[in-house]
This record gives structure tokens, C-alpha cells and sequence, in this order.
């Protein structure tokens, strides 16, 4: 059931380009836990958050599958997927605030992120940095504990059509493999309904010595993600 009448799901799987600040207040990050060790974000998507973490003086590295496609094949692709999310936002106007020009108030913040992003994608390709890894969840290409955090916005939880409860198991027990802290957010789906499987999730987590604490956050793309769930292995 939808919290609200108006809130429609998305759709298939999309490019988003959420800023670095949308980064910080969704997963109740300071920049002390940013510079604590290593960082992944995964899904990274078309996010200026780690190529932005760098240029605070931290280490960050992005997963995604798409990182498999050309610069300007991604280019296209992301070009492509914000217009959409244009299109998504504005049949929402309770909402996604829309502007004068009936454009969401957001859109120009996350264009001037993927354009940050994608001029570092197109640098990491020419000077081989290995800050962006092409890679699908469950199953990652880094060795044990290589992060002090993992984040993952709006892939777990927004495409219930896409990931099951097995899915969610096995895509955590990865991310915890991989790092000491992980963040996930946000619980509800794209149509804001709650994940109906979280509770389980975190039973069994709990049981293989996953300990989930539910953070109080301000969601920036929608205010009404205001939990993010902190996992921390025992
Ligand atoms: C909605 S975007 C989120 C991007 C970014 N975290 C943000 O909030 O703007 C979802 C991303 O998940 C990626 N994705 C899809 N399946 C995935 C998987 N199995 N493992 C990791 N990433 C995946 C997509 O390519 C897409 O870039």
C-alpha cells in the first residue's frame, strides 16, 4: 500500500547522479567518517560522492555495472536516465517540488553532479585510476575488510521487482565481507512503500552476526526516507 496517493514507482533500474550532500545527510556521514579509511559506494551510479570524498584528501572507489561502458556511451546513457527522472518527478509535483518552468527543483543539482562524475569517469579511463570498478552485486572484486565503509543508496530497497529477500542477504553479506561499515538507504521502495522483508533481513543477519541499527535521516530527494540502516559486523 502507498503511503501516498500520488507516489508512483519509477520503474526499471535508473541512473541517478545524486550529489555529494544528498550523500552526507542520507547515510548521517560527517567528513570525520569520511577520512576514517577506505570507502566504497556501490552503487555509485552517476554520483560525484566519491570523486568528491578524493578532493577532501579520503580514498574512494565507485562500483557499478555500468562502469563497464565507454565515457560517452555512459554519457548517452546518463543523459538519458536524468531525463527520465525529469519526467518521473514532474507527475509528482506533491512530492518532487517543481520550480517555475515546472522542472524539479533538484534536477540542476544533480545535472552539475554528472558532469563532475563523468569528467572523472572519462579521467579514470585515460589515466587507469581505479576509482570506478565495473561490478554487479552480490559479488564484488574486492578482498576482505578493503573499506572502513560501503554505502548503497537507492538500489537494495527502490526495485522490488528486481531484488528478493535472498538477494538482500547475499548482496549484504558482501558488502560486510568487504567492509567494517555498511549503510544502506533508502528502506522504502521508489513508491515509498516500506520493504516488507526488512524485519526478516535483519533476523537473519542478526543470526549470522550482523548487527542492523536503523539511523533517523533526512532524506533530500524525498523527505519521507528517513531511516538508514548502519550494519557493523560483530
Ligand atoms: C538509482 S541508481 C543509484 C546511484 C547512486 N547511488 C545515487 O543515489 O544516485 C542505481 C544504480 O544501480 C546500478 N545497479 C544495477 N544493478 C546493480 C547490481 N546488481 N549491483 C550494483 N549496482 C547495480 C545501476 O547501474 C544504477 O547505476
Amino acid at each position: 500500500m502507498n503511503t501516498s496517493p500520488s507516489a508512483s514507482a519509477i520503474g526499471d533500474i535508473v541512473i541517478t547522479a545524486r550529489p555529494f550532500a544528498d550523500y552526507t545527510a542520507q547515510f548521517a556521514l560527517t567528513t570525520d567518517d569520511l577520512l576514517a579509511g577506505p570507502v566504497l559506494d556501490c552503487a555509485g551510479g552517476a554520483s560525484d560522492f566519491a570523486a568528491t570524498v578524493r578532493s577532501l584528501g579520503g580514498t574512494a572507489v565507485s562500483a557499478d555495472p555500468v562502469y563497464s561502458q565507454s565515457p560517452s556511451h555512459l554519457t548517452h546513457r546518463v543523459e538519458r536516465d536524468l531525463n527520465r527522472v525529469r519526467q518521473w518527478t514532474a507527475t509528482q509535483p506533491d512530492r518532487f517540488p517543481l520550480d517555475e518552468s515546472g522542472q524539479w527543483t533538484h534536477a540542476q543539482r544533480w545535472n552539475t553532479a554528472a558532469g563532475h562524475f563523468l569528467e572523472d569517469f572519462r579521467r579514470d579511463r585515460n589515466e587507469n585510476t581505479g576509482h570506478y570498478r565495473a561490478a554487479s552485486l552480490p559479488s564484488l572484486p574486492f578482498p576482505d575488510d578493503s573499506f572502513t565503509l560501503a554505502v548503497s543508496g537507492f538500489l537494495l530497497f527502490t526495485y522490488p521487482g528486481h531484488f528478493d529477500l535472498a538477494f538482500h542477504l547475499a548482496a549484504i553479506r558482501e558488502l560486510a565481507r568487504i567492509a567494517t561499515d555498511v549503510r544502506l538507504h533508502p528502506l522504502n521502495d521508489s513508491a515509498q512503500n516500506p520493504c516488507p522483508t526488512l524485519p526478516r533481513l535483519v533476523e537473519h543477519l542478526a543470526e549470522e552476526g550482523v548487527k542492523a541499527e536503523f539511523l533517523g535521516v533526512q532524506g533530500q530527494s524525498d523527505g519521507r526516507d528517513d531511516r538508514t540502516l548502519l550494519l557493523t559486523r560483530q
